[in-house]
């Protein structure tokens, strides 16, 4: 079992992004409904956020509902909602207490008022805590936050705020929901699927990714530092040579 002492710090990545996915087939193991999968989900969540702290990571971010998603039975959907207003309300004091400002990316303007409401207040209680920062990942669709960075740029133009000539990488980066946080790294997908889903499309240019089968329930932090080790052994050539990036780290 990898610990986190097994784990070079000089060489952490700063940010590890996760699709948690698997918590329906858990549940189907078990003979339990959809749900009951998403509920153990959170032990899960709670283990990872907690180890990641723990190793020092900066940003840690969890894809908790797609846009996607709300293509789901309603019972589902309900239950899920309902499921992350009492997370959130319930973890509000372990965040403080460990110093871990919460963020979220996606267009909360379609959560139900409620969970909007608490969200909102625990990303202000949480505002200035710095050890690390959880960004929750809710109503999140990769393709419409780029389109929505267009509109806005667009916009500029427009107006006369920006020209068009001027538009480069940075302006598009500068206009995602994500323009205040680093790329990650690292992009880790549970339950053995091997693909995006719509995450992030932009911002894992360059992350190493990781597919482990645990179903998303079972994760815990030892498989976060599992998927670091693995992180570490690997050479990060950014387009260069081997030889190259040997020179550089000499
Ligand atoms: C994917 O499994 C999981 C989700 C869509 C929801 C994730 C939510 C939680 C873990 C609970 C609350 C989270 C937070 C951050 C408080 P799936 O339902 O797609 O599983 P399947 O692919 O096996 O059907």
């Amino acid at each position: 079992m990898t610990q986190h002492t097994d784990i070079n710090k000089d060489t952490l990545p700063k940010h590890v992004a996760i699709i948690m996915d698997g918590n329906g087939r858990w549940a189907k193991k078990q003979s339990k409904i959809r749900i009951f999968g998403h509920k153990v989900g959170v032990k899960a969540v709670r283990d990872t956020v907690e180890g990641a702290a723990e190793l020092g990571l900066e940003y840690l971010t969890l894809y908790a509902f797609s846009s996607e998603n709300w293509n789901r039975p309603k019972k589902e959907i309900d239950a899920l909602m309902e499921l992350l207003v009492n997370t959130i309300l319930d973890e509000t004091k372990t965040l403080m207490d460990n110093n871990i400002r919460l963020q979220a990316i996606g267009n909360l303007e379609d959560l139900p008022e409620k969970c909007l409401q608490n969200l909102n207040s625990t990303i202000e209680k949480t505002a200035n805590n710095s050890r690390m920062t959880l960004v929750l990942a809710l109503s999140y669709s990769s393709k419409k936050e780029v389109a929505q960075a267009v509109k806005s740029i667009v916009k500029k133009v427009q107006e006369g705020e920006l020209k068009s000539e001027d538009i480069n990488e940075d302006t598009i980066q500068n206009h995602l929901f994500t323009h205040n946080i680093p790329d990650p790294e690292l992009l880790i997908r549970t339950s053995g699927e091997q693909r995006i889903s719509n995450f992030l499309l932009w911002q894992i240019a360059y992350s190493e990714l990781y597919f482990t089968k645990i179903l998303w329930p079972d994760f815990r932090r030892e498989n976060l530092f599992e998927a670091i080790t693995n992180y570490q052994k690997r050479e990060r050539r950014f387009g260069k040579t081997s030889e190259q990036i040997e020179k550089e780290n000499a």
